[in-house]
Order: structure tokens, then sequence, then C-alpha cells
């Protein structure tokens, strides 16, 4: 097995590795803590060897707004469709955060992709933190955020392309408003890192609407310099699994025209502090 790292902030790729071998479990579960996002190139895997995997983690948290692959509830179905606009995941966000226990990680398996493009692009949150000053990480210890998965997920975004299409729904089950401290301590690693994201935080509580808007547009614009990023390039069979107590991540949609089909899984997490 070989492991590569993509970049000197996140992000590794591992190659000669099956995820359906037990015995490369405790290596990709090392790069895993070490990298948070790890990419298994060529993986021969079907949904049953996705969701073994998936419990060498932990138990499978069930999305509630994705469309499930026939036959397994557990896998989130997340598509688009050659004549289709919207790519589910556009925005930088961190999946599940809206959830009192966030999701430890989601595992992702490229069934088909396009030609080009379709990358996904992750920021290292504890890099983003480290690269604070002093004083805005003292400001920042001791606060929170709510995030929310009502106004993406719930009635209000039903009239859009993936809802109108079929690709999420549930939108009655789209309820969970939770609180989370700004910055977390890993639950794994003890490494601090920011946990606010664009999509699902929606305010900083006690800091008046314009004060909250303000800090939260300057976290994020600091996030996303390209010092704290890794990119994946997909290629069908590809498993790329990521911690979502330590990064963001984003979907490019940028291969229109063309259709692109990836199966989710997303590992139970814990509440953060
Ligand atoms: C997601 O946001 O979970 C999907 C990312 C992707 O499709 O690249």
């Amino acid at each position: 097995m070989e492991i590569l790292p993509l970049t000197g902030g996140l992000g590794a790729e591992i190659f000669g590795a099956d995820i359906r071998r037990d015995t490369d479990f405790e290596a990709i579960h090392e790069a895993f803590a070490k990298h948070s996002v790890i990419v298994l190139r060529g993986q021969d895997a079907g949904p049953t060897d996705q969701l073994a995997f998936a419990h060498s983690f932990g138990p499978v948290n069930i999305n509630r707004f994705f469309k499930p692959v026939e036959g397994y509830p557990e896998i989130a179905t997340v598509l688009k469709e050659k004549d289709q606009t919207e790519a589910v995941g556009e925005g930088w966000h961190t999946d599940h955060s809206y959830d009192q226990a966030p999701a430890l990680g989601s595992i992702l398996h490229a069934i088909e992709v396009p030609p080009y493009g379709g990358d996904t692009l992750f920021v290292s949150m504890a890099a983003a933190y480290e690269a604070l000053s002093a004083p805005m990480c003292q400001f920042l210890d001791g606060l929170s955020a709510v995030h929310s998965s009502r106004h993406v997920f719930g009635a209000a975004v039903m009239d859009s392309e993936a809802a109108k299409s079929g690709r999420l729904g549930n939108a009655d089950a789209a309820t969970q408003d939770v609180r989370h401290p700004i910055v977390i301590t890993h639950p794994l690693s003890g490494r601090r890192g920011l946990f606010v994201n664009p999509v699902f935080t929606t305010h900083i509580v006690g800091l008046s609407g314009t004060e909250s808007d303000a800090l939260l547009e300057m976290l994020y614009a600091h996030c996303q310099q390209p010092e704290f990023q890794c990119r994946v390039r997909w290629q069908t069979g590809d498993i790329t699994m990521w911690d979502n107590r330590a990064t963001w991540h984003k979907a490019i949609n940028d291969y229109h025209g063309f259709r692109r089909l990836m199966h989710r899984v997303t590992v139970e997490g814990v509440p953060l502090s």
C-alpha cells in the first residue's frame, strides 16, 4: 500500500489498498486520522462492501433527505443527470452539521464520473483555525453557532431542481436546529478547528445579526484560502472518505451535459465540544 499526501495541509491518495480486505483497515484508519481526507484509488467494491467498510469506523447514520440507492436504505444517491444544471453539495459545507452529533465522516464512491470536471474540493478547518491571530482565537473561544437543516432541505427549497427531480426529498424531516461551539476540539486528534460552514450555519449566538453576518463572512473568506485546500479528481471506482469534524467540502459543478453518480455513506459521530 502506498500513501501519498495530496498537499501540505490535508488529503492523501492511497494506492494498492482494498476496502474489502480487513487487514488493510488499520493502515487506512491511521491515514484517515492523519490526513482527514483519503482517496482510495481503484476500488472494485459494491454497496455491501462500502457499508462493511463504513461499519469499520462505526454505525451508519442514514441521511434523511437524499434519495437512497435502491435496495440500500443506508446509502445516499448523489446524482447529477446530464440534462440537470444543479449539483448536490455545490456550496462549502460539512455534512450533517445540523445534527446534535454531527457525522464522523462521509464515504463517497464514484460510480459514474464525467470525462472532465466534477472534482471535489476540501478545506482543513484545523489549518484555517491555526492561521488565525491569537486575539481572534481568543474572541472565538466560548462562542457558539446555530446550524440548521430547515433552509437547505425544508419546504422552502422544494421547488429546486434537486427536489423536483426526486434527488432530495422528505422536507418534513428538516426540523433540526442545533448549537455547536465555533471552535471544537477534534474528538480523536485533540486538534482545535473551526466548526461553522456557509451552508448550514445560520448565526452566532449572542451577537447581533450584523455582527454575526460580518464575523461569519470573515471566517468563510479566511477558510477558503487555497493554502488550506486539497482537490480530489475522481476516476470511476475511487472511494474518498473525509472527516466531517475536520473539513469542509464542495462539489464543483463544471461538467454540464454529462452524468455523475456517486454513492455516499455517512458514519455516525458524537456531540462536539
Ligand atoms: C457531498 O456534498 O456530500 C457530495 C460531494 C460530491 O459530490 O463531490
